[in-house]
Formats: structure tokens, C-alpha cells, sequence
């Protein structure tokens, strides 16, 4: 949630202006990438990180990302949220080009249209629950009480109005990722992207997490994309998709998924070898 030095809230005005409309024509696709690929060079060793993903993201979907890992899964996410560039292809968000924009035109996008949920929540140690929920919005100009009652709200939603002056340090790792929800939640995103959300909790607080990721998704409309090797995710997906080696190895369809089926999927390419590290 960076906002490069020197964005001023007239330069913030001049790019609402340039890219408000672009993000307010509702299409269909809220996400989609184009031959995606990302090498990463290791001394003389190139490693194809991705390597050509073409993917469609309805708007309001549910995603989950598995494949086994090393095969792409946590790279995909960079180029989907804008955290880092594709070494070739296209992401484009609500239809506009990731690559067209400029580092002040990116971070302006991504604060208003993407939250972001990690496996180690990365809240602010020194910040409260509240302050952390309130960050994203100070970076989108919302004003101070908006910020508040927003962020009481939304701690409220995912079950912590009792622990609004916490700091990170106070609170269980369950409660932790529910307040990087809330954050995630902060500026009213068309995207929440989590990669691994559940890999730091245990079964049940795991499940809860994911629950309540589900009950956002349909309350707000928002589409969720998880990476995640975590079975449970299959059950509340829409769809998932299977990476390995860096390509999509097959797409489901909830109403075709199974979970033994999936965890059959799982224990093949595991065996297929599709570990690339
Ligand atoms: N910054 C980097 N520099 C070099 N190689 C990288 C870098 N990040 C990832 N890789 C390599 O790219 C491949 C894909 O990594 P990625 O992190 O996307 O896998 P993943 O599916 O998220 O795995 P996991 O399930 O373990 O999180 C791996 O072979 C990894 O070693
Ligand atoms: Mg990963």
C-alpha cells in the first residue's frame, strides 16, 4: 500500500479525472491477463516463473489459485495486484492496461480497486487494529471522520468491535488476518487478492477465515482471488484454477468440483513432479 513521494492531492484530482471513467464502465471481466509470463534470473539460471497465462476473472467471482509449490501461484498474484511487472504480456484491471500506467497512476488504481491479504497479515506492529484499517483510506484522501467510523464498521463486520485499540502483538493470528481483512476491505475494492490467508492458522481458525472471506464476497460483490494450497478453498471457489510450472494446467467449475476429486488432482501433480524449484 505505497503511494510514491510526491503524489499531491491535485495530482490525485488530474489522475481521477483520467482514470475515474475507464474504472466506472462495469465490464464484464474484472480481471484478465494475456500471455502472461515472468523469468526471474538467478546468477546465469533463468526461472520461468510464469509462462504464458491467459485468465478471465468475472466480476463477483470467487478464484482460488492451487498448484503445488514453486509453480507460479504467489508470482501470478504480483502481476495481478500490480506488485510487480510481467517480464512479457498484459494484466489488465476493470480493462485498463497495467503496463500503460505510471508508478503514481498504479498506486492510485491499486488503492482504490485492490486489497491485499498475506499469509503473515503484515499489520503495522506499532499501529492499532484501528490505525491499520484507517491507513489505506488516508492514502485515498478519505477525511478523518469518515476514516474512523468506516474503520469501526468494518472491524466491527469481521467480528473485532471489541478490539479496536489492539495492536498486533495483542491479538491471536485469527484475529490478526481478520483485521487485514478489514483493511483489505478499507477503500471499498472490486478485488480482494489473498495469497495464502490461511497458511499461518490452524484448521479451525483457517475455516473461519475463509467463511468470512466468502460472506464478503457475496455481501459486496467483491471477487476474491486466493492462492492458496489449501483444500478447504475449494469448497467455497467458484472456480479453480491449477497451475503448474508456470501455465494453467486445467480451470473447474464449482458445479463440477469435487473435493476428492481435487485432492486426486493435487496428488497427481505432485507426482508428475511439478515442483520447479
Ligand atoms: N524473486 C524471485 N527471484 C528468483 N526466483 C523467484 C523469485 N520469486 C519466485 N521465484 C521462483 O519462481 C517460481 C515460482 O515461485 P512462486 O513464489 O510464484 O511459487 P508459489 O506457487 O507461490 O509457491 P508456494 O506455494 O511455495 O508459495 C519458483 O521456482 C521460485 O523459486
Ligand atoms: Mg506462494
Amino acid at each position: 500500500m505505497q503511494m510514491p513521494e510526491g503524489l499531491t492531492p491535485e495530482k490525485a484530482e488530474e489522475i481521477q479525472e483520467r482514470l475515474g471513467p475507464a474504472l466506472e464502465q462495469v465490464s464484464e471481466y474484472v480481471v484478465r491477463t494475456r500471455n502472461l509470463r515472468k523469468t526471474y534470473q538467478m546468477g546465469k539460471v533463468l526461472v520461468g516463473a510464469l509462462r504464458g497465462v491467459d485468465l478471465d476473472i468475472k466480476r463477483g467471482e470467487y478464484i482460488s489459485i492451487m498448484g503445488p509449490s514453486g509453480s507460479g501461484k504467489s508470482t501470478l498474484f504480483n502481476m495481478i495486484g500490480g506488485l510487480d511487472k510481467p517480464t512479457e504480456g498484459s494484466v489488465y484491471i476493470n480493462e485498463v492496461d497495467l503496463a500503460q500506467l505510471d508508478a503514481y497512476e498504479l498506486a492510485w488504481l491499486r488503492c482504490r480497486t485492490i486489497g491485499y491479504i498475506f499469509q503473515t497479515f503484515n499489520l503495522i506492529p506499532v499501529m492499532t487494529a484501528l490505525e491499520n484499517v484507517t491507513l489505506p483510506m488516508i492514502f485515498a484522501g478519505v477525511p478523518e471522520d469518515d476514516r474512523k467510523e468506516r474503520g469501526i464498521e468494518l472491524l466491527r463486520r469481521v467480528g473485532l468491535g471489541d478490539r479496536l485499540h489492539h495492536k498486533p502483538a495483542e491479538l491471536s493470528g485469527g484475529q490478526q488476518q481478520r483485521v487485514a481483512i478489514a483493511r483489505a476491505f478499507a477503500n471499498d475494492p472490486s478485488i480482494i487478492l489473498a495469497d495464502e490467508p490461511t497458511g499461518n492458522l490452524d484448521l479451525k481458525t483457517g475455516k473461519e477465515i475463509i467463511g468470512l472471506l466468502k460472506e464478503l464476497n457475496e455481501e459486496k460483490g467483491v471477487t476474491v482471488i486466493s492462492a492458496t494450497h489449501d483444500l478447504k478453498m475449494i469448497d467455497v471457489s467458484d472456480r479453480v484454477i491449477w497451475i503448474r510450472d508456470g501455465v494453467i494446467a486445467r480451470i473447474e467449475e464449482r458445479s463440477k468440483l469435487q473435493v476428492e476429486a481435487a485432492l486426486a488432482v493435487e496428488d497427481a501433480l505432485i507426482e508428475e513432479g511439478g515442483n520447479s524449484q
